[in-house]
């Protein structure tokens, strides 16, 4: 059985006429990546708030179906508790900071000091997490004067710093530059190396393919695909069905248009190179 258990989930906001997730049915393991994409209004964001608890917890509305948290109903999971083991960073950073303290550094500790963590810990902690996220910097630094990037980094450090098993992240890089994209993307890579479980919302194909290991395409409420990066994201199918795909598959299918056949369809920029490399060397030996 999956870390996280969705058994024929269909979900709909008060006051709405038609659900945000329809008939949802799928297991998430432990220590995996996964990629969730698909168009604006799709449900991507409604579904991170049923992994979290949120819904039914916070947002009323009406419910079917189970979700399954470590085999145990999300409905008798107590969500404090929940949200001590899963982190969330939202989509847009401007809402992420507490607003109630006055540096970074007592930011990221405001969550450590919730747990109940002892002061001299704590401030190690803080100083760790700051280290590795190197935002040592800004740690004296008001939280609500900080840019976009800054902030998406501070909130990582905030749940860093309480060593969650779950990483729940929605859009993380939508508001930032390429620069603070790749920043974020070291972090999450870290995260993924030290074997947390990640559910990561991007538009960014491209990035999705390069890191995850999974990949969630949600449209209309629906849950359309669901499978290795490779596997889904190699599927020109789905263009049709709006979805995007990586620059790679769209360039391999002009090169097939042009009669160059790859081996197989390369979904990031370094397996299209060394597949075109390869293809090169057999030429060459002909
Ligand atoms: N609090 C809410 N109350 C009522 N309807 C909502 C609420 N939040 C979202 N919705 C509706 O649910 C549907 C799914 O929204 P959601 O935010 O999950 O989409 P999304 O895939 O995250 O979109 P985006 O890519 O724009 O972030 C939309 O039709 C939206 O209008
Ligand atoms: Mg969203």
């Amino acid at each position: 059985m999956g870390f996280i258990e969705l058994k024929d989930v269909t979900y709909t906001y008060p006051l709405m006429h038609t659900p945000a997730l329809k008939n949802i049915t799928c297991s998430l393991e432990e220590g995996k990546f996964y990629g969730v994409i698909g168009e604006n209004a799709g449900g991507k964001t409604t579904f991170c708030n049923l992994l979290r608890g949120l819904i039914p917890h916070f947002y009323q509305g009406k419910l079917s179906g189970e979700v399954l948290i470590e085999g145990e109903d999300i409905r008798k999971k107590d969500i404090d508790v929940l949200s001590t083991r899963m982190g969330y960073i939202f989509q847009n950073p401007f809402t992420q900071i507490s607003g109630v303290r006055k540096t970074v550094f007592e930011e990221i500790a405001l969550g450590l000091e919730n747990l109940g963590i002892p002061k001299e810990k704590m401030i190690q902690r803080v100083i760790e997490v700051a280290e590795l996220l190197k935002i040592e910097e800004l740690l004296e630094n008001d939280p609500n004067r900080l840019s976009g990037g800054q902030r998406q980094r501070v909130a990582f450090a905030s749940i860093i710093a309480m060593d969650m098993d779950v990483f729940v992240i929605d859009e993380p890089t939508s508001q930032l530059d390429p620069e603070g994209t790749e920043r974020i993307f070291e972090i999450i890579r870290m995260l993924k190396d030290k074997g947390k479980t990640i559910i990561l919302v991007e538009h960014k194909v491209d990035l999705v393919a390069e890191y995850a290991d999974e990949v969630l395409i949600i449209q209309g409420g629906e849950l359309v695909r669901k499978g290795p990066v490779k596997e889904v994201l190699s599927d020109v199918g789905m263009l049709e069905r709006g979805a995007m795909l990586p620059q790679a598959v769209i360039l391999n299918r002009e090169l097939m248009e042009n009669g160059i056949c790859l081996p197989e369809v390369p979904v990031t920029s370094e397996e299209c190179i060394r597949l075109l490399l390869e293809r090169g060397k057999e030429h060459g030996k002909n």
